[in-house]
């Protein structure tokens, strides 16, 4: 248990008007809402919204648990999702859970249509895989990583906690002032980690509130834009500025910051998906030319939806025996476009390139 520090206190929602739409931060508005519109338009035209899906909701699995210090690889968490093992280190069963916390919280945005607070922690339980729930006990404080100083204390009674996240749902479900959505996207990620319910997993079960919020305004259509790799980036920034507002309750360098994490994220998920697209006609090309006995689409696009293969997979998709998935299969690895790996009993055909392109 640490000091707590008395002193602040954390305001419902909505912040002053004119501090939170300041000219510098509508300038950043509509470049980020650009960025951003110009990505869902080309996330459309990848034929296959699974596979881009997949690829992309397990980078930010790896991103944003690393925030945390939660470190996988790219091939133990693929292995991990497609066999059982039981070796499977901490660190990717936690990958694995917010990969599945995700789309926990995007089928209830689907059903739905809004989120409720029961919601937040249901998602929440699936990162952490306990059932503590919101805070009832007072001690959690944050704390300087280096200086171990106290930098900010949240409300430490459940029912100021409980006001302050009923506010909160109410204005993640309606911005009903005709805000941004951008802008109120800022704001809320701010109010839920100051908000802070949980003992652990807050700055997690934030993240994928934003990629929520942004789907429950239409902003984009599938689970696709993830702060945490810049945030990552940009982390020291990130939380001095999270310090400042609680200090000084001035909004503006904080929304500026999360506005630019929007534009720049998507552009870098534009080229990313621009380059997934090349890669995917590139194997179908190369596929058509030098094995035409087996090539099949929808093959070559399962190869990019599970770039881990096995012929179990192949089997369901194509509604073959396995004999033929598992000749498709070498049929691949023969022109080079997977690469077979024993796992155990098992083999995992490797769609290498792919991997590589997702990395980056
Ligand atoms: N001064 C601050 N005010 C409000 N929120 C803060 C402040 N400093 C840090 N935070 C938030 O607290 C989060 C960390 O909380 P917690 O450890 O519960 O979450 P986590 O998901 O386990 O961790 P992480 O975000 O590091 O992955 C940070 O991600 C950040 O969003
Ligand atoms: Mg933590």
């Amino acid at each position: 248990m640490g000091q707590i520090v008395p002193g602040f206190k954390l305001d419902n929602l909505p912040p002053q008007r004119d501090k939170v739409e300041t000219i510098e931060i509508l300038r950043h508005t509509s470049r980020a809402a650009a960025a951003l519109a110009e990505l869902k338009g080309i996330a459309k035209t990848i034929p296959n919204q699974a596979m881009l899906i997949n690829a992309i909701v397990l980078q930010e699995a790896k991103d944003s648990s690393a925030i945390e210090n939660i470190i996988t690889t790219q091939d133990e968490l693929y292995k991990a999702m497609i066999i059982n093992q039981s070796n499977i280190s901490s660190a990717t069963k936690e990958v694995v859970n917010y990969r599945r916390a995700i789309f926990h919280g995007f089928d209830f945005i689907k059903e739905q249509g809004f989120l409720r607070i029961n919601d937040i922690i249901s998602i929440q339980q699936q990162l952490v895989n306990n059932a503590a729930g919101i805070r009832s006990m007072p001690g959690t404080v944050l704390k300087n990583d280096t200086s171990g100083e106290v930098v900010y204390t949240p409300p430490q009674d459940k029912a100021d906690i409980l006001d302050l996240l009923s506010n909160f749902i109410n204005h993640f479900n309606q911005n009903e002032q005709d805000l941004s959505p951008l802008i109120n996207l800022a704001i809320l990620h701010y109010q839920f980690e100051s908000i802070h319910p949980f003992y652990d997993g807050n700055g997690r079960t934030g993240r994928i509130l934003n990629i929520l919020y942004l789907i429950l305004n239409n902003l984009i259509e599938v689970p696709i834009l993830y702060l945490s790799s810049y945030i990552t980036e940009n982390k020291s920034e990130y939380y001095r500025l999270l310090n400042q507002t609680n200090r000084t309750g001035e909004w503006e360098e904080w929304i500026i910051f999360m506005l630019k994490a929007v534009e720049k994220t998507s552009l870098k998920t534009i080229a990313k998906i621009n380059i997934i697209r090349q890669l995917l006609n590139r194997t179908i090309d190369e596929a058509q030319q030098k094995a035409p006995k087996i090539y099949k689409k929808e093959l070559v696009e399962l190869l990019f939806e599970m770039p881990y293969s096995k012929i179990e997979f192949v089997v369901k998709r194509l509604q073959v025996e396995r004999k033929a998935a598992s000749r498709y299969l070498r049929g691949m690895e023969a022109i080079g476009i997977l690469e077979s790996q024993r796992v155990g009993r098992e083999t995992l055909y490797i769609n290498r390139q792919l991997i590589e392109v997702l990395k980056k």
